[in-house]
């Protein structure tokens, strides 16, 4: 039974939302307008999806959401555009990485999946409901228990995160550091891990300056955990394993890009993609993927601070873009390999992301890609695609990728890890060991080549 303190004390809880959502909605333009929202769907305050506004209360913020794959095949329907209104109002959340290349998915609260459903048809759009209830998804997904290589087994909180990098970097001085790159609009610190090639196999650079660097990185978009994990697990190896042909080079690994997003994802909204950005309006955070400084806020980038993919209001606007360039600029030409990890698709993506033009290197970066697939694929026949990215998978602007090729580094390259979509972000704790295992032979395969073009003078060719 269900105690009747208990039951106040929630009509209580409800009712002071609704305060807080009348307080706020008053008078500030682009600001979520519940009460039309009560009116157009209904309203019953038990109805916990309607707690959109308030960000303390996380659990039961997706309750009884729906989950829609939708395909609009090569009708050229932009979903989000189509359901603009309810992504603005928080009513509807893209799931996918992005919103051009079928299936998209999309999470949409409880009244409104059948409007959406008959709105994509009318449109030739395909929809079916793939998940009942989000929330209940959220948590499957999640490990119950703490183990032993806990990074392979669990997803881990920012804390966790922090303390695993300084522990493990603790039990190897002189071989690793940790380094403050910055610190986001709410003062938490960025880190990067740097990891020095083991002395005995430091490549003799052929003339230029030694040793080559490659720089990784990733929790760009707070909501794709496994890219963190695929971070953890490339620093714990190189670290573990100093063996590895990918110790002939020095790696700077930056686990999390954006922490106040990554934080935000675990503690508020799993779906939550961008930083925390505080905005003038109701919709707050900047992609931090499409603030870079190349064909900024040009196609396949919103200039709506409500879009998932809102630029920001100019390009390295934000502390953790000017962070990552920093760091990077800083290398200088030791710099032959950047790497950024996100999820999801399993598709190695190459330059350029804002132009359909060919690369000047794309041969020799599709040779990297598919060497690097192929190590991948040992393990358990897991397929990764090599895509050049505007033309074949999707064009967008202002991309880490293509600004870190702009500066004239040799090798950049985006990697949608695990999976094709059938669990997309929400990806189960219990599969971590199969994804890190695998892509990181990919990685490891990276390094290793980076370090066998240094020696055999490659970089030195014009
Ligand atoms: C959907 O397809 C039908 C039949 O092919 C066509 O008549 C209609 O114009 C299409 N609707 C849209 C919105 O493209
Ligand atoms: C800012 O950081 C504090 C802890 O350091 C955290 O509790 C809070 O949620 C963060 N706020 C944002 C917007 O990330
Ligand atoms: C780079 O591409 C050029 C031209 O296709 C080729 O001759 C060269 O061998 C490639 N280098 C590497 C290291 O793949
Ligand atoms: C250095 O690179 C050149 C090609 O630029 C190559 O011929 C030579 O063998 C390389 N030296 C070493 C020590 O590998
Ligand atoms: C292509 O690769 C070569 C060899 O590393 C490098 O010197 C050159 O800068 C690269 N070109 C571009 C456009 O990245
Ligand atoms: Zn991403």
């Amino acid at each position: 039974m269900i105690p009747v303190g208990f039951i106040l004390h929630l009509l209580l809880l409800a009712s002071s939302f609704i305060a807080v959502i009348k307080g706020a909605s008053v008078g500030k333009e682009n600001e979520l307008d519940l009460q039309s929202i009560y009116e157009r769907y209904g309203r019953n305050p038990e109805d916990t999806w309607l707690s959109v506004l308030d960000e303390s209360y996380s659990q039961g913020r997706y309750a009884r959401w729906q989950q829609l794959s939708t395909n609009c095949g090569s009708t050229g329907v932009d979903v989000e555009q189509l359901l603009s209104d309810w992504f603005d109002d928080g009513m509807a959340v893209l799931m996918s990485e992005d919103g051009t290349t079928d299936p998209v998915e999309v999470a949409v609260a409880p009244p409104l999946v059948n409007e959406a459903q008959e709105k994509l048809r009318e449109s030739n759009c395909t929809a079916s409901v793939v998940a009942e209830d989000l929330e209940k998804l959220f948590f499957s997904t999640l490990s119950p228990v703490r183990v032993a290589n806990p990074i392979t087994e669990t997803f881990l909180e920012l804390q966790e995160i922090e303390k695993f990098i300084h522990d493990l970097v603790a039990k190897y001085p002189g071989q690793a550091q940790i380094k403050q790159i910055g610190e986001t609009e709410n003062g938490t610190a960025i880190h990067m891990v740097i990891i020095k090639p083991k002395p005995s196999r430091t490549v003799p650079l052929n003339g230029t300056v030694t040793p080559p660097v490659v720089f990784v990185d990733s929790g760009t978009h707070a909501r794709e955990w496994l890219s963190v994990s695929t971070s953890l697990y490339a620093i714990q190896q190189l670290l573990e394993q100093p063996s590895s042909p990918a110790r002939q080079v020095e790696w700077r690994i930056v686990p999390v890009v954006n922490p106040d997003g990554y934080a935000y994802s675990w503690n508020t909204n799993r779906l939550w993609r961008k930083n925390r950005k505080s905005g003038s309006g109701r919709c707050q955070g900047v992609d931090l993927n499409r603030n870079f400084d190349i064909n900024f806020a040009g196609v396949g980038a919103s200039s709506r601070p409500c879009s998932y993919q809102y630029c920001g209001p100019s390009a390295f606007s934000e502390p953790e873009t000017r962070a990552v360039r920093d760091a990077i600029l800083e290398v200088g030409s030791r710099l032959k390999g950047y790497m950024a990890l996100h999820s999801y698709s399993q598709v190695i993506l190459l330059p350029w992301a804002y132009k359909p033009d060919e690369h000047p290197n794309l041969s020799n970066m599709t040779a990297m890609g598919e060497g690097m697939v192929k190590e991948i694929s040992k393990a358990r026949g897991t397929v990764f695609g090599v895509y050049d990215t505007y033309k074949n998978f999707y064009p967008g602007s202002g991309i880490s990728m293509d600004w870190a090729s702009s500066i004239g580094i040799p090798y950049t390259m985006t990697l949608e890890l695990h999976d094709k979509g059938e669990h997309g972000f929400l990806y189960p704790a219990s599969k971590i060991n199969d994804a890190v295992t695998e892509v990181w032979k990919g990685i490891e395969y990276f390094g290793q080549e980076i370090a066998r073009q240094s020696r055999e003078g490659y970089f030195l060719r014009k």
